[in-house]
């Protein structure tokens, strides 16, 4: 093993079953909130990092401090906490964890979406506030049954989730950047069009620049007094207060959200209000499948220290090789 694949520098916190499969490298664990400008000094000679919660953008000021790194092992299918085009610059190879939580993320979406949409959370509360003795909870406004979902976004995710919704007999369509003549769904080139045809979007993009915001006020309008929104993907793909202004003034009928911008600071105003529906970012949350997650940073590691090709590179950062300077 050439100098430095021993060792590990660990961004986040630590975990069982990554504990247990990389115990035969010395793992160097970053402090929490450990920031580019702060990183600790003595590292610049480790070849791989693990990244289980970043607390900032993994760029240029981390790659300039390990000059040596060769790959970035990153927990979760997401990886907008990385910056890959800096990775690739520098000869860094992230690969992330897929697959392995697609059916669990796309579980949890219909359960949001169900929940929203016959509004489970706030009929539950109003049992165990003993209400029901009194009064029984009202008919939902809404229902799936004469809703169209449009997806924002149809990667493997989306798929998955619209998979779900055909055996459910509910239409899907969807937008992503480029269309794929594979999907018999309808396509959609802009969001607004499309959130204007259906009554119900479904968000499951990559975060990061490219989808910032990309639903915000103009989207709500379009979408009507109708729209319910489901958020997946990532809080900075939503509009924050743009969605907490249009669920206040009843722009749209209600959301559901797994994500949020600052997690796990929920904005007060979302928390106040009563046609939202609230997960912890718990997408793919099972022991079950965090387990598989887990199980697949350490492949990665592995198969990196092996000198084998890393199993799941991101599309940014192909590999090539694991030589480097
Ligand atoms: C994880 C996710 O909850 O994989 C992702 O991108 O959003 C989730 O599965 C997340 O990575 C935990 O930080």
């Amino acid at each position: 093993m050439s100098a430095g694949k021993n060792e590990l520098v660990l961004v986040g916190p630590s975990k069982p079953v990554v504990a247990r499969g990389l115990a035969g490298f010395i793992m160097h664990s970053l402090a929490a909130g450990v920031t580019g400008k702060t990183l600790p000094a003595g590292l610049a000679h480790v070849r791989g990092m693990v990244v289980t919660g970043a607390p900032e953008l993994i760029g240029e000021a981390w790659f300039a401090h390990f000059p040596k790194l060769e790959i970035i092992s990153h927990f979760g299918v997401g990886y907008d906490r990385v910056d890959a085009v800096a990775a690739a610059k520098h000869g860094v190879i992230v690969t992330n964890t897929p697959e392995v939580l697609t059916e669990e993320v796309a579980d949890t979406a219909l359960g949001l979406l169900i929940s929203t949409v016959r509004e489970f959370p706030q009929a539950e509360r109003h049992v165990r506030a003993g209400r029901w003795l009194h009064q029984g909870y009202p008919l939902s406004k809404a229902t799936l049954r004469n809703r169209t979902v449009g997806m924002v976004g149809m990667g493997a995710i989306g798929q998955a989730i619209a998979r779900r919704l055909d055996a459910f007999g509910v239409p899907v369509v969807y937008h992503t950047r480029k269309p794929r003549p594979q999907l018999a769904y309808r396509y959609y080139a802009s969001v607004i069009d499309m959130a204007r045809d259906v009554d119900t979007l479904m968000v499951i993009v990559p975060g990061g620049a490219a989808t910032r915001n990309m639903i915000n006020a103009e989207v709500f309008e379009a979408l009507g007094p109708d729209g319910i929104v489901i958020n997946m993907a990532r809080g900075t793909v939503v509009d924050e207060p743009a969605l907490i202004k249009a669920l206040s003034e009843k722009r749209i009928l209600s959301a559901g959200l797994d994500v949020y911008v600052n997690e796990p600071d929920v904005p007060k105003q979302l928390i106040e209000l009563d046609n939202v529906v609230l997960l912890p970012h718990l997408g793919s949350a099972s022991v079950y499948t965090r387990e598989k997650m887990d199980q697949l940073v350490v492949d990665n590691i592995l198969a990196w220290a092996a000198g084998k090709p890393p199993l799941t590179p991101v599309v940014e950062t192909p590999w090539r090789s694991w030589t480097k300077a």
